[in-house]
């Protein structure tokens, strides 16, 4: 069965897919791709992964570091909300998002899961997997449906 560090780097990876396109036609329509992919996947870890993650004391850093590096990809993601993608710092905002997950997306496939993989049984895994695909789920359909969010 699928685990969620199966579902999480197979979205890490449409993410870069993502920023390749925002990279090469500049277009706020691009940017919100990104967003509408981002914005569950960080909602998602921080709901059903990194809260267990949390209680071994071993990835308690790791943790504590993902959790600003995420704050850090949403306040550029709401400053470029605001952004016109020909407002002359677009394109450098767009590079500096991209590097700061692109920083976070290596620590966690290389440190985080690693660690996690030591930690969690193949279970809890898959269990939070399905935790996952479920959120994910409801939270497309309040998208499109255009119910709030929160
Ligand atoms: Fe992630
Ligand atoms: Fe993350």
């Amino acid at each position: 069965m699928e685990t969620i560090y199966d579902i999480l780097k197979a979205e890490h990876d449409q993410v870069a897919e993502l920023f390749q396109q925002a990279l090469s036609d500049g277009s706020k329509v691009s940017f919100v791709k990104i967003r509408i992919k981002t914005d569950p996947h960080m909602m998602g870890e921080e709901k059903f992964f990194y809260p267990l993650l949390e209680k071994k004391e071993e990835l308690r850093d790791l943790v504590s570091e993902a959790y600003k590096e995420h704050n850090e990809a949403k306040a550029l993601i709401s400053e470029m909300e605001d952004m016109d993608e020909r407002d002359e710092n677009w394109t450098a905002k767009l590079s500096e998002l991209k590097q700061s997950i692109d920083h976070h997306v290596q620590e966690e496939e290389s440190k985080v899961f690693e660690r996690a993989r030591n930690a969690l049984s193949q279970k809890e895994a898959e269990e939070i997997a399905q935790q996952y695909i479920e959120f994910k789920r409801s939270y497309m359909n309040r998208v499109e449906t255009g119910e709030p969010l929160a």
